[in-house]
């Protein structure tokens, strides 16, 4: 069955890709990703495709009998409404396979074109699809690349494709929701440099510090988690396309450091110059510190820890619990 499930979603993709080429809408379509500066080359490499805008197009091309009808249920391709009628998933949408990092594709993204509807859809989780275990884009960074010195974790699609398309070919998307421990899990195994760059806007910014908390039981001597944040407004994609690549790159190089992200976000609304202040920090960076797995950082937190509290390190170090100790 599982086997079988893949080949489906392979079939899909390849559908949409046809479609994109073929359908009577391509070139309203071509046109919208050549607007958002995407070459020919980089929509082919991602197989970025579109779910043309009838009802039942994907399900009459790939369900051949009963059988395959809910198995493309199952993967989500295809509803069943109230009345026993069958309709596809996506229609009328810009369509970016999901592949997990064997290069299988579980699940997709569809982008609206215009008009009203959410902005994105995607794939509900299935019995292939669990959403905060994969990462857009993995698949063809590994392909890339066979030493990966550092991947930046982005929010979009579009996001990594535009970067993609700038010559930016080492970023991944954890798919609309907060960058999960597993995920990071993955990174970590692949690459040493990990730098989050999320939008430029509110959400951005507390999906920046939930990575960081994600992330600092995983923080082992000799890696690296770095931060880029945007100017309000702009994301990953805007922002090379109209600064071009090296300017971006340069911003990259410019990150923040994990441990001077980790204290300018805990001061930000503290005086450090009152008891009160100072001792809300240790309260809010204790429990934090002490999940974090490196001697290295660990050190080099209580060292900053100590300066802005105005004490000796030996003493706020007294104060955080030593890192359990493994048998
Ligand atoms: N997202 C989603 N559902 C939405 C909006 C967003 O799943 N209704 C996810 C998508 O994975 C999207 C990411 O969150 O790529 C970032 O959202 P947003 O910044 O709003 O979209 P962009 O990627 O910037 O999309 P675009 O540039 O195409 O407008
Ligand atoms: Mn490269
Ligand atoms: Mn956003
Ligand atoms: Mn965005
Ligand atoms: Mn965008």
């Amino acid at each position: 069955q599982a086997a079988d499930d893949y080949q489906q979603m392979e079939r899909a993709s390849k559908f949409f890709a046809y479609q994109l080429r073929n359908h009577k809408k391509s070139a309203e379509v071509v046109d919208y990703l050549k607007g958002r500066g995407l070459s020919g080359e980089v929509v082919k490499q991602f197989q970025i495709g579109y779910a043309p805008d009838g009802w039942d197009d994907l399900l009459k091309s790939l369900a051949k009998d009963q059988g395959s009808r809910e198995q493309l249920v199952d993967l989500k391709l295809v509803n069943r409404n109230d009345n026993g009628r069958y309709y596809d998933f996506f229609r009328d949408r810009v369509m970016f396979p999901i592949r997990d990092r064997r290069g299988r594709v579980v699940g997709f993204g569809g982008r609206i074109l215009a008009g009203d509807g959410p902005k994105y859809l995607n794939s509900p989780e299935t019995r292939i699809f669990h959403k905060g275990r994969e990462l857009y884009g993995f698949y063809e960074v590994k392909q890339a690349h066979r030493n990966l010195e550092q991947v930046v974790i982005v929010e979009g699609y579009m996001d990594v494709v535009a970067l993609a398309q700038a010559g930016i070919d080492f970023a991944v998307a954890s798919l609309g929701t907060a960058t999960t421990t597993e995920q990071l899990q993955m990174l970590f195994r692949a690459t040493k440099r990990v730098t989050c760059c999320y939008d430029g806007d509110r959400a951005g910014r507390d999906a920046a510090w939930r990575a960081l908390e994600n992330a600092l039981p995983l923080l082992t001597d000799g890696l690296e988690l770095n931060f880029l944040f945007l100017p309000d407004g702009e994301d990953p994609d805007s922002l090379v396309r109209q600064e071009g690549a090296e300017a971006f790159t340069a911003r990259l190089a410019k990150a923040q450091s994990f441990t001077q992200y980790f204290f300018n976000h805990l001061t930000e609304s503290l005086d450090l110059t009152t008891d009160g202040g100072r001792a809300a920090l240790l309260s809010q960076a204790r429990p934090l510190i002490e999940k974090v797995a490196s001697d290295y950082y660990r050190e080099e937190l209580l060292q900053e820890l100590a300066r802005l509290l105005r004490r000796e390190v030996s003493q706020v170090a007294s104060q955080v619990k030593q890192k359990p100790q493994h048998a």
